[in-house]
């Protein structure tokens, strides 16, 4: 199977009302050339999906996911909002960002929970990773990368493994301005890409792992030069249209 081609992704957070949400989208569309040599994939909040959906009017060279779902497929989970609810809408679904890891207290398990519910629900998961500023002075980043990478994947059958993407996105690095070094990047690459094989039982190219964390038309050269990056989760330059096709345009061979 040979290597995919790189995915820039872009993770909304919490921005965009449903009608900002059809502009943007609008405007990406009329940006990207007519065939991108990059898979492109929109992360809008959830009340934004449809309006996205419809924007895109069948475009397919932009792909939409959601940023989180719950673990269950129903019950009485007041405000949560469940993986089969998001198919309609979706071919991928984000589990364990830092946000959610650090602000809404989700452990390795419950990542993992979210993340085998997104492909019973019959999408592919992106499982971000990554260690922060505290964890790496300690000198910890391989033990966290390897523990968040195993939690998310190692048990699940091979062909489950190949459909997911891990995300490396160094805690310290989002939204700082402070983007990490390619030598790092492909260091953190390397040590992912042997817990996707560990996972996978064998090679399993077809797993891309992206880089997030302060990516910017300018600096998206260097970064996804980094050996073993197939890509981009891109958080603030996201936003604006011109600075997130900026990104595609400098990942595009
Ligand atoms: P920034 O690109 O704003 O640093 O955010 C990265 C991120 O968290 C994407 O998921």
């Amino acid at each position: 199977m040979p290597r995919r081609r790189a995915l820039i992704a872009g993770n909304w957070k919490m921005h965009k009302t449903a009608a900002e949400a059809a502009v943007l989208t609008t405007e990406i569309r009329a940006l990207l050339p007519a065939e991108p040599e990059v898979d492109v994939l929109l992360l809008p909040p959830y009340p934004c999906l449809q309006t996205v959906h419809g924007a895109l009017q069948g475009d397919r060279r932009v792909q939409l996911g959601a940023q989180d779902c719950h673990w269950e497929d129903s019950g009485a989970f007041t405000g949560e909002v469940s993986a089969g609810m998001l198919a309609a809408w979706c071919q991928h679904v984000l589990v364990g960002h830092s946000e959610r890891r650090q602000l809404f207290h989700e452990s390795d398990g419950t990542v993992r929970a979210k993340l085998e519910a997104v492909l019973r629900s019959g999408m592919e998961p992106i499982l971000a990773v990554g260690e922060t500023e505290a964890e790496r002075r300690s000198g910890a980043t391989r033990d966290v990368l390897v523990r968040q990478a195993r939690a998310g994947l190692v048990g699940l059958p091979r062909e489950q493994v190949l459909l997911c993407t891990v995300a490396y996105e160094p805690v310290w690095a989002i939204g700082t301005g402070a983007a990490a070094e390619p030598g790092d990047i492909a260091e953190a690459a390397l040590i992912l890409r042997g817990v996707i094989e560990e996972a996978a039982s064998g090679d399993a190219a077809e797993v891309r792992i992206l880089y997030g964390g302060s990516v910017t038309p300018e600096s998206a050269p260097a970064l996804l030069s980094a050996d073993g990056v197939a890509g981009a989760l891109v958080g603030g330059a996201s936003l604006s249209a011109p600075q997130f096709c900026g990104i595609t345009a400098a990942a595009s061979p």
